[in-house]
C-alpha cells in the first residue's frame, strides 16, 4: 500500500455549525480542502482499525468527494467502510446502518436541504457509534485539529467506483457497497403496521410524496409504492438527480409548491408529504391543511401508542427550545418527561440514548424517534400514515381534535437572509445587553414576562451549551426566539420563531400570522430589527 503523505496548510475558523461543515462546492473542491478537513476528522477521531460508514445524498462533487475520502480513510489505517451503492445512503439510513453494523462512526456527505450543483453547497459531518452527529465535544476537537494540522495521508491508488453490490479492498482497507434502501425498509417494516397500511391504500386512499429530485426518490418508491401498494406515480420526483432538478430540496410550501398547492386544491389527494435533499426533513399535509413540525411532534406523540413500534407508549419527548410548547402540553398530560433543548439533532442524543425521550422534533421539519440517532423523513410520513390507518379520520381532523383537547399553539418563523454578519452580530448583543431591562417592558399590546439567553445543561452527561437563542416570553402565552442561523453559506440569517396560545375554548380557525400579529410587532421593535437589519420585514415566512 503506496501512501503520500502531503504537507498542508491549518483550516482556521471552520467551526462546523448547527449540522456539520457546510460550504460552497467551489470552497470544497480548492485543492487539498476537503483532504486537509478529512484528515482533521481523522486526527480527532483515530481511526485505525474502524469499521466506518460513508454515504451522502447524491448531489453535484458527492462521488469525486466520496473517492477522496476513501484514498484518505485507507491512509489512515481505517480496516472497512461500508458504503452505500452509487454513494448514496440518507441520513437515517446511514444513521440506522452505524447502529445495525455496530460501525465506530461514519460520514456524510450532504448540505441538507441547501441547492446543489456546482455553485451550490456541499457538506460533511461526522456521526459517532450511536448513529448520531458528533456532539460539541469531538467537534471541538476537530476544530481544533484543522487548526493545527500541517499534512494529510493519501493512499496513491485510486478508489473503486461504487456502483457493485460487495466487497473489495483499496490498499489495506475493505470497500463492502451494500444496498441503500434494504436495511433502512426492514427497519420500517419492524416499526409499522403494514398490512394495516396495505389494506388503507388497497381501500382507495391516496397520496402524493414529492421526493424533490433527492435522495428519498428510490426509498419512498420501494417502501410506499412497491411495499404499501400506493399507487404507481404517488411518488412525485422521484428520480434523484446532482442539483435537484434545479430547485432548493427544502420540503416547505415554497420549495415544495407544486405539492403545496395540489394539497390546497380540489383535486387533493387524502395525504401529502415531501423530504429534503438528504431524507431527514419533512413535510405532512392533509386536503386543504398544512401540518406545522411543532404540531406534527405533538400530534405524533399523542397518538403514539397506536403504531406497534411505540404500543407500550414513549418515555419522553424533547423538542428543539424555538419548536412551539404544544408537545410540553401532551408530555404534561401522559406523565411524562418534556425536554428543552438547543438548535440541532445532535442535542437529542443522550435523551435517546439513556431512554430519556422516545420522540423529538425541531420546528424545522425535523421529526425522529429512538429508532435512529437522526431525523427522519420518511418515519414521520409513516407514522402519520399508520395513525391515519388505525384512527380512520383525515389529517384536518386529526388536528382540529388535536386542539380541541390541548389548545393550539400559533406558530411561524420569520427569516432574515442574507443580512450582514456585523448586523446580526449587533442585533444579538444589543438584545443581550437589554435582558435585564426587558422584563416588564410592553409594545404593541404585549408585556414582556422574562427574557433569558438560553443554556442547557445536558442531563446525561452535564455538558453546559451557552449563548442558544434569546427567548422572550410575553404575558398571556406568547414567546418569541431570536437567533442566529448555523448552516449558512452566505451572510447571516436571523430567525425569529413567534408563537401564541390559544386554550381548547379558544378559537383554533385563524391565520396564524393574523393570530401572532402583537407578538411579532412586539418583538420586531424591542429587538430593533429594522434598525440592525435594514429590512422592512422577513425574506420568508414559515
Ligand atoms: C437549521 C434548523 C435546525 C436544524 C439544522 C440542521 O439550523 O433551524 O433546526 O437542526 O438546520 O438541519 P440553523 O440554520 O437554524 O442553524
Ligand atoms: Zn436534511
Amino acid at each position: 500500500m503506496t501512501i503520500a503523505t502531503i504537507p498542508t496548510a491549518p483550516i482556521e475558523g471552520q467551526k462546523p455549525g448547527t449540522s456539520g461543515l457546510r460550504k460552497k462546492v467551489a470552497v470544497f473542491a480548492e485543492p487539498g480542502y476537503l483532504e486537509t478537513y478529512t484528515q482533521a476528522i481523522f486526527n480527532a477521531i483515530q481511526p485505525k482499525g474502524a469499521v466506518l460508514v460513508l454515504g451522502g445524498d447524491g448531489r453535484y462533487f458527492n462521488r469525486d468527494a466520496m473517492a477522496t475520502i476513501l484514498r484518505i480513510a485507507a491512509a489512515n489505517g481505517v480496516a472497512r467502510v461500508i458504503v452505500g451503492q452509487g454513494g448514496i445512503l440518507s441520513t437515517p439510513a446511514a444513521s440506522h446502518l452505524i447502529r445495525t453494523r455496530n460501525a465506530d462512526g461514519g460520514l456524510i456527505l450532504s448540505a441538507s436541504h441547501n441547492p446543489g450543483g456546482p455553485e451550490g453547497d456541499f457538506g460533511l459531518k461526522y456521526n459517532i457509534a450511536n448513529g448520531g452527529p458528533a456532539p460539541e465535544s469531538v467537534t471541538d476537537t476537530i476544530v481544533t485539529c484543522a487548526e493545527h494540522i500541517d499534512r494529510y495521508h493519501i493512499l496513491k491508488a485510486s478508489a473503486p467506483t461504487l456502483d457493485t453490490l460487495g466487497e473489495s479492498s483499496v490498499g489495506d482497507m475493505v470497500i463492502e457497497v451494500v444496498d441503500p434502501v434494504a436495511d433502512y425498509a426492514a427497519l420500517m417494516e419492524d416499526l409499522f403496521d403494514f398490512d394495516a397500511l396495505r389494506q388503507m391504500f388497497a381501500g382507495g386512499f391516496t397520496l402524493c410524496f414529492d421526493a424533490m429530485h433527492a435522495v428519498t426518490g428510490p426509498y419512498a418508491t420501494e417502501i410506499l409504492e412497491r411495499r404499501l401498494g400506493a399507487a404507481s406515480g404517488s411518488v412525485i420526483n422521484a428520480v434523484p438527480s446532482e442539483d435537484f432538478g434545479g430547485g432548493h430540496p427544502d420540503p416547505n410550501p415554497v420549495w415544495a409548491k407544486r405539492l403545496y398547492d395540489l394539497m390546497l386544491g380540489s383535486d387533493a389527494p387524502d395525504f401529502g408529504a415531501a423530504s429534503d435533499g438528504d431524507g431527514d426533513r419533512n413535510m405532512i399535509m392533509g386536503h386543504g391543511i398544512y401540518v406545522t413540525p411543532s404540531d406534527s411532534l405533538a400530534v405524533l406523540a399523542a397518538n403514539a401508542h397506536l403504531v406497534p413500534g411505540y404500543k407500550s407508549g414513549i418515555s419522553g419527548v424533547a423538542r428543539s427550545m424555538p419548536t412551539s410548547a404544544a408537545s410540553d402540553r401532551v408530555a404534561k398530560k401522559l406523565g411524562v418527561e418534556a425536554f428543552q433543548t438547543p438548535t440541532g439533532w445532535k442535542f437529542f442524543g443522550n435523551l435517546l440514548d439513556a431512554g430519556r425521550a422516545t420522540l423529538c422534533g425541531e420546528e424545522s421539519a425535523g421529526t425522529g424517534s429512538n429508532h435512529v440517532r437522526e431525523k427522519d423523513g420518511l418515519w414521520a410520513v409513516l407514522m402519520w400514515l399508520n395513525i391515519l390507518a388505525v384512527r380512520k379520520v383525515a389529517v384536518d381532523e386529526v388536528l382540529t381534535s388535536h386542539w380541541a383537547e390541548f389548545g393550539r399553539d400559533y406558530y411561524s418563523r420569520h427569516d432574515y437572509e442574507g443580512i450582514t454578519a456585523d448586523g446580526a452580530t449587533a442585533l444579538m448583543s444589543a438584545l443581550k445587553a437589554d435582558l435585564p431591562l426587558l422584563p416588564g417592558r410592553s409594545s404593541d399590546g404585549m408585556t414582556v414576562a422574562s427574557a433569558e439567553d438560553f443554556s442547557y445543561a445536558d442531563p446525561i452527561d452535564g455538558s453546559v451549551s451557552t449563548g442558544q437563542g434569546i427567548i422572550l416570553t410575553y404575558k398571556g402565552g406568547a414567546r418569541a426566539v431570536l437567533r442566529l442561523s448555523g448552516t449558512g453559506t452566505e451572510g447571516a440569517t436571523l430567525r425569529v420563531y413567534l408563537e401564541q396560545y390559544a386554550e381548547p375554548n379558544q378559537a383554533h380557525d385563524l391565520d396564524a400570522q393574523i393570530a401572532l400579529l402583537q407578538v411579532i410587532n412586539a418583538t420586531t421593535s424591542i429587538a430593533q430589527i429594522k434598525h440592525f437589519t435594514g429590512r422592512d420585514g422577513p425574506d420568508v415566512i414559515s
